[in-house]
């Protein structure tokens, strides 16, 4: 994954491309580049390493209106200088910068660049050398576009100078995400409405198979042929406040303690007083399906199985989760008449994106539920259903994962169609939530008992267990401990085997029927030496456990255990020093398979 973004106007290009490449740096990245027209040309920086070290590069000394940035995550030849964008045709005349990834470029740079000398390994050059190429041929940019573009496959988002006429950014749009925002002192681009935030009040999310041509005084939008394009404006609902930590440390405490107003927000979003408010079209593709497939990656699968148990509870719909990366190579048997709903708070993950086309192609109905409504998978699916969490800018998903939870409930308690106590229920989770933030120095002193470990059990049983999953998730991503969640009865199958003197056993009781065993089990590792931690709600906590937990509902019971885990990950991370927001090895948006 990796970011553009791009201005043309009267304020200061230089600033906007650069602060929204570093608003973009959630998408991971491994170099960075900037193409700034300034004083009758268009100056490159570019470097492998971080935004903050590109903006060292760049000279601040001349105007600039015009500009492109990138941030590449290397698919084709090594994170090094050479290989960053911008990339500029053979002779300089067109400057390019591309997300995405061209599949023919092999073949396109045989077939018609043989007389072509390239400068990196990247499959970019390949466009700007076919637009150089056809631009020669036909003395028309317009012509040479459209013919460079037809040449195409695969998938990308393009931003393009030609320094004859710096007065213009051309652009291009296929299978990778391209948003244009238009402010009265120019045009913004980004491959997402955050670098528009404070920049721009409306916006279009550009389909598949539209270019265009910007200038400060107007953008214009065609197909790849050249035929006009309908475009629908939204207005920007980000503002640029949303985008820093405020008075917090990091995003990812910030985006913690932002869970309860997500639920709030939610509640106002999907109810109109008792009622839920939701696509009646919608709603009927689920009724009249016979299995819903859930399908998502991380910690949107994690979500999926509380969405499971919500569809078969509630709906009394078989319901089957299933890993997106595996499902693509591994289809299991699909009969008659299933639905399957997509759980992403990015919207843009290659494994789950790959099953969507697939079983679109299908003509399968598809739901996407996201928090991004101008993302790829929005564009395809059938329906959409908003979480409404805000930007999520910490690489650790924690508050998208708490929306995901609700939104699948509101939408299982809605086709079910019955009346409903479910916004009180939810109202009150909300306030369970800001009781459990507020025992945050408990939960640090939890973290300080099991930052030296080397290995970090998590068990619990049925609902529980699938917040543990979340729960060990998060410690894994963001302090590297190695941990793992069981269901609880499974341990002595295997696990228990793992068990030494000290290990760490965090406990989720939040279930009555499950209560009593659970704590059996926990007594079995004891008796090998592990060190418990109980997370309990308040009617079942008895005085040794770690910490009590409000009473809500049983089955949203993990919208308050999970935050247990999401904040001893954050002060585990923290106490050993880690980036907690960006943790190694790991990028916001994973958009390759
Ligand atoms: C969450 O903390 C992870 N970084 C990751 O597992 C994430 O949930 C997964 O990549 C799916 O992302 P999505 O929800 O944007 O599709
Ligand atoms: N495929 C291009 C490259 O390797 C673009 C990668 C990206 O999307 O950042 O340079």
């Amino acid at each position: 994954m990796c970011g553009i973004v791009g201005y043309i106007g009267k304020k200061d290009a230089r600033s906007i491309i650069l602060d929204g490449l570093q608003k973009l740096e959630y998408r991971g990245y491994d170099s960075a580049g900037v193409g700034l027209v300034g004083n009758g040309e268009v100056k490159i920086y570019k470097d492998k390493g971080r935004v903050a070290h590109l903006k060292e590069l760049v000279d601040t000394s001349f105007e600039t209106h015009v500009g492109i940035g990138h941030t590449r995550w290397a698919t084709h030849g090594s994170p090094t200088k050479m290989n960053a964008h911008p990339h500029t045709s053979q002779s300089g005349r067109f400057t390019i910068v591309h997300n995405g990834v061209i599949e023919n470029f092999r073949e396109l740079k045989a077939r018609y660049l043989s007389g072509y000398s390239f400068k990196s390994q990247t499959d970019t050059e390949v466009i700007a050398n076919l637009l150089e190429r056809y631009f020669n041929k036909y003395g028309s940019f317009d012509r040479a576009f459209s013919k460079t573009l037809s040449r195409l496959e695969g998938s990308f988002a393009l931003l393009i100078l030609d320094n004859t006429n710096l007065d213009t950014i051309y652009f291009a749009k296929n299978k990778t995400p391209l948003v244009v925002g238009i402010a009265e002192d120019g045009i913004v681009f980004g491959s997402d409405v955050i670098p528009l935030a404070g920049n721009a009040k409306k916006y279009v999310s550009l389909d598949d198979g539209v270019k265009g041509k910007a200038t400060k005084d107007g953008v214009e939008f065609t197909d790849f042929v050249g035929l006009q394009e309908d475009i629908e404006y939204k207005e920007l609902d980000i503002t640029a406040d949303e985008l820093t930590k405020g008075s917090y440390p990091h995003f990812m405490l910030k985006e913690i303690n932002e869970e309860p107003s997500v639920v709030r927000k939610l509640v106002q979003e999907y109810f109109d007083e008792d009622d839920i408010v939701i696509n009646e079209k919608l709603l009927e593709t689920i009724r009249n399906c016979d299995k819903i497939n859930l399908v998502a990656c991380g910690t949107s699968m994690h979500a999926s199985y509380m969405a499971k148990y919500f569809f078969e509870k509630f709906c009394e719909i078989p319901t089957e989760v299933f890993c997106a990366s595996e499902l693509v190579y591994s289809t299991p048997l699909i009969k008659d008449n299933p639905c399957f709903i997509f759980l992403s708070q990015s919207g843009e993950t290659a494994d789950s994106i790959a099953c969507m086309k697939k079983f679109n192609d299908q003509k399968f109905p598809i739901i996407a539920i996201t928090n991004v409504p101008s993302s790829t998978m929005v564009s395809i699916a059938d329906f959409h259903l908003d979480l409404h969490a805000g930007p999520e800018v910490a690489v650790a998903s924690t508050k998208a994962y708490t929306a995901e939870v609700i939104v699948t409930c509101i939408l299982a308690k809605a086709v079910r169609g019955k009346k409903t106590h479910l916004s009180y229920n939810l109202e009150k989770c909300a306030v369970a939530m800001e009781e459990v933030i507020s025992k945050a120095p408990i939960i640090e002193m939890m973290a300080k008992q099991i930052m030296d470990a080397s290995d970090v059990f998590f068990i619990g049983r049925g609902i529980d267990y699938w917040a543990c999953l979340e729960c060990s998730l998060k410690l894994k991503e963001v302090s590297y401990i190695h941990s793992e969640a069981f269901p609880s009865g499974e341990l002595k199958h295997g696990t228990i085997a793992l068990i030494e003197k000290g290990t760490p056993v965090i406990t989720i009781c939040t279930q009555e029927g499950t209560n009593p065993i659970v704590r059996n089990n926990l007594v079995e590792t004891q008796a090998r030496g592990s060190k418990p931690f109980v997370i309990s709600t308040e009617s079942l906590s008895v005085a040794s456990d770690a910490i009590d937990i409000p009473n809500v509902n049983h089955y949203l019971s993990p919208l308050i255990s999970v935050i247990v885990g999401q904040l001893l990950a954050y002060y585990v991370a923290t106490l050993k020093g880690n980036d907690v927001d960006k943790p190694k090895n790991l990028a916001k948006s994973v958009t390759v398979e």
